[in-house]
């Protein structure tokens, strides 16, 4: 499909058993259109992943409620406190009075900052793991990232790498899933999106970004859940292999208790 003119959230799709994408679109003038997505956990104690585009707000809440009861979700697990990922925050956090919201420390000031609502933090510390109805989360610093406040995560049982604004591209065109997106289509939006959104990659140390990348290709998630990237089955090879092309290769030894290469280490 054709880029959209306006933002707009198409229906949601199962994942997994468990996960949900509500894949959202924005359109960027003379560039094509970003995703942005949300994600949904089900179960015995759901999460919802991100909270959308303000300008989406009607559909964003009519379509999360058509997906699980409001009054039953307990999480909202927010990536970082970026406009685009907590557009409907305040509203989800009205309807939904069970919800806690899950971010560390740098994410409830800038919510307190923004005069959010932090009563109903539930406050991730580093080397915390973030178990929800059975699921375990085990939050994870993404490879590159817009805000500092950034936490992905891997979940171990479902297999899916969830990577905040990490492997976000601009599209000429709307897709449901990676596969159906030509190799330099991605490749193009990949270093685009990139290139806009963390400019510093191009500065990184290629060895530092080579061992991050090479540990998430030796994790080898079924699922890569990217804000801004349709789903990627199985293609988180083909995300890090451009992302190496574009901006290092090599590996190193990381110190940082989040590094990717010590998280990933330690599944097994
Ligand atoms: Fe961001
Ligand atoms: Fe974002």
């Amino acid at each position: 499909m054709p880029a959209p003119d306006t933002p707009i959230l198409d229906a949601p799709r199962r994942i997994t058993n468990a996960w949900s994408i509500l894949p959202g679109w924005l359109p960027v003038p003379g560039m094509g259109a970003l995703p942005v997505n949300s994600f949904l956990l089900k179960g015995r104690e759901p999460v919802l992943v991100d909270t959308g585009l303000a300008a989406l707000g009607d559909r964003f809440i009519e379509t999360l409620a058509g997906e699980v009861d409001l009054e039953d979700l307990k999480w909202i697990w927010l990536s970082h406190m970026d406009a685009d990922h907590v557009g409907n925050l305040s509203r989800v956090l009205e309807l939904a009075p069970n919800a806690r919201v899950v971010t560390n420390f740098l994410g409830m000031g800038k919510m307190n900052l923004a005069g959010l609502d932090v009563s109903r933090v539930h406050l991730l510390s580093p080397g915390d793991v973030f178990e929800a109805g059975g699921h375990r989360l085990i939050p994870v610093r993404p490879p590159y990232y817009d805000a500092p406040e950034t936490i992905g995560f891997f979940d171990e049982g479902e297999r899916v790498f969830f990577a905040a604004d990490s492997f976000g591209a601009l599209l000429p065109t709307t897709a449901g899933d990676i596969e159906d997106i030509e190799d330099n289509v991605l490749r193009d939006g990949l270093v685009g999106w990139s290139s806009i959104d963390a400019p510093w990659l191009a500065h990184m140390d290629q060895s530092a970004l080579g061992g991050m990348l090479a540990a998430l290709d030796r994790a080898d998630p079924d699922f890569v859940l990217s804000g801004h990237l349709p789903l990627a089955r199985n293609g988180i090879a083909r995300l890090t292999r451009h992302v190496a092309n574009a901006y290092g290769r090599g590996t190193s030894s990381a110190i940082d208790p989040l590094a990717v290469e010590q998280v990933m280490a330690q599944l097994g």
